[in-house]
């Protein structure tokens, strides 16, 4: 027998899945847009990177970027020491901290996927649940599933409740129903600020989680990716106006920042990671860390699977100079938030001007649209033989918002992010990446309109 048949069983489950997806979202990198060199190339609207401050950023690595004879050894797989201070000095002055960050709390590790790996690995057993609530980053899936095997269960959470404490009872709801069949439910993810709706949490929705967290002993993983960009609402006198009645803005909270945090949970069952990849616009160092100041047992546990997660000695060093210098650092932050805020009022402007709803954010680089609309346009231009003439966006369905998608890559050279894949509740939901030069942006959003109201038929 060909060893190729010899795989180990999870192994040959990670590899059955659907690989459409998989295989547009690698022809939307491979084949990128450039108005020069490009032009017929996919415009990408659909990943998560800020590209607002590219100079800015590859000037200061570009001046850091010098290797020393200390890049070419092994070090500490959890950070160096540097490093970590300079993560922890982050935290102490950018997150409101209750209780100073020590470097000794916090560990490096390849990218928050990766620590999301690590987390579920050391907190779950294969089966183990994992709640979010829907609409979810549909990331999560597999980043506990590949290796740890444990499972995300969402929980359907009406956008109109994501921001508040009455969201606490669908999670009951759920715990409930897998508890019937047996399934143990171990950790629950509260992404905050949230993708793929901008939004942050209350405190009371956040408190109300925690409780419920702790009175069935699980644990809360904070996913904090998103904390330094805000960029509506981060204070009362910064709230700016109000959009709609959906346009609910709380400032974000790290949960560092909660002084009577014992009150709601025991603070062992919370655990934090942040990274470079976001609000430092560095997806491609591939670092994230993991902060739990209340565990120390827990933070044995993923050190002892550190040599997993190892990263490149030089990024280390590189990155210790860059967090560590404390004058660029802050005047980068404001920078970001600024340059959020600008791209999110001409996209927004954009959106009303060409009647497409979307729910208002206050964080990240990302929309979350209403693509009803154009999906029933773009379903009756693509019926199939004998297919009737949908009459309303109420018939849509998710195959119909999946199928556009794909045709969206493939033929209308745009790349965004069907709703299917953030389990959104309804089909007819996208979310789009605003956070690049107008100029691109603004290609995309044209392309996106006038190829699905196009009347051009599929091939
Ligand atoms: C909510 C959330 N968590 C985690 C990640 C993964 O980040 P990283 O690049 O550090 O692996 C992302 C990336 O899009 C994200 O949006």
């Amino acid at each position: 027998m060909s060893g190729e048949h010899l795989l180990s069983k999870l192994a040959i489950k990670n590899t059955s899945g659907d690989l459409e997806a998989l295989l547009a979202f690698k022809s939307a990198t491979k084949d990128q847009y450039d108005e020069l060199t490009n032009p017929s190339g996919v415009l990408n609207l659909g990943v998560a990177v800020n590209k607002l401050q590219e100079e800015v950023i590859l000037k200061k690595l570009n001046s850091v970027n010098q290797v020393v004879k200390e890049d070419l050894e092994y070090f500490d797989p959890t950070g160096t020491l540097p490093f970590r201070e300079a993560i922890a000095d982050i935290f102490n002055r950018h997150f409101n901290v209750h209780k100073q960050v020590e470097s000794d709390q916090i560990m490096v590790v390849n990218g928050v996927t990766s620590g999301i790996d690590v987390i579920t690995s050391v907190l779950c057993d294969p089966g183990d649940a994992i709640l979010v609530s829907e609409p979810y980053y549909s990331m999560f899936v597999t980043d506990v599933s590949l290796r740890a095997q444990a499972e995300v269960h969402g929980v359907q959470v009406p956008l109109e409740e994501i921001q508040l404490p009455s969201q606490v009872t669908y999670y009951e709801q759920k715990l409930k129903e897998l508890a019937s069949k047996g399934i143990k439910t171990k950790m629950i993810i509260i992404c905050n600020p949230h993708n793929p709706t901008g939004k942050c949490y209350s405190r009371k929705a956040i408190g109300a989680l925690l409780r419920f967290a702790n009175e069935n002993q699980l644990f809360v993983l904070m996913d904090e990716i998103y904390a330094l960009s805000v960029y509506r609402g981060k204070d009362v006198s910064s709230a700016g106006t109000v959009e709609s009645s959906d346009d609910v803005l709380f400032p974000f909270e790290s949960i560092l920042s909660w002084s009577n945090l014992e009150e709601f949970i025991d603070p062992s069952l919370v655990v934090i990671v942040h990274g470079l990849s976001k609000d430092f616009c560095m997806n491609g160092f591939r670092i994230g860390w993991i902060v739990s100041p209340w565990n120390k047992n827990f933070m044995e546990a993923v050190s002892v699977t550190s040599v997993f997660s190892y990263q490149a000695s030089l990024v280390n060093s590189m990155m210790a100079k860059v967090l560590g210098d404390r004058e660029f650092i802050d005047g980068f932050i404001n920078l970001v938030s600024t340059n959020l805020l600008d791209a999110y009022n001409k996209t927004t402007s954009y959106l009303k001007q060409n009647n497409i709803p979307y729910t208002p954010a206050q964080a990240g680089h990302f929309l979350w649209i209403n693509i009803k609309e154009p999906l029933l346009t773009w379903k009756n231009n693509n019926l199939k033989p004998g297919e009737a003439r949908l009459t309303s966006t109420d018939q849509l369905t998710f195959d119909d918002e999946y199928a556009m998608w794909l045709d969206t890559v493939n033929r209308g050279r745009i790349y965004i992010t069907a709703g299917v894949n953030f389990k959104a509740s309804e089909p007819g939901w996208a979310r789009i990446i605003f956070a690049q030069p107008w100029d691109k942006l603004k290609v995309g959003l044209d392309r996106l309109l006038a190829f699905t109201t196009s009347s051009e038929p599929q091939s």
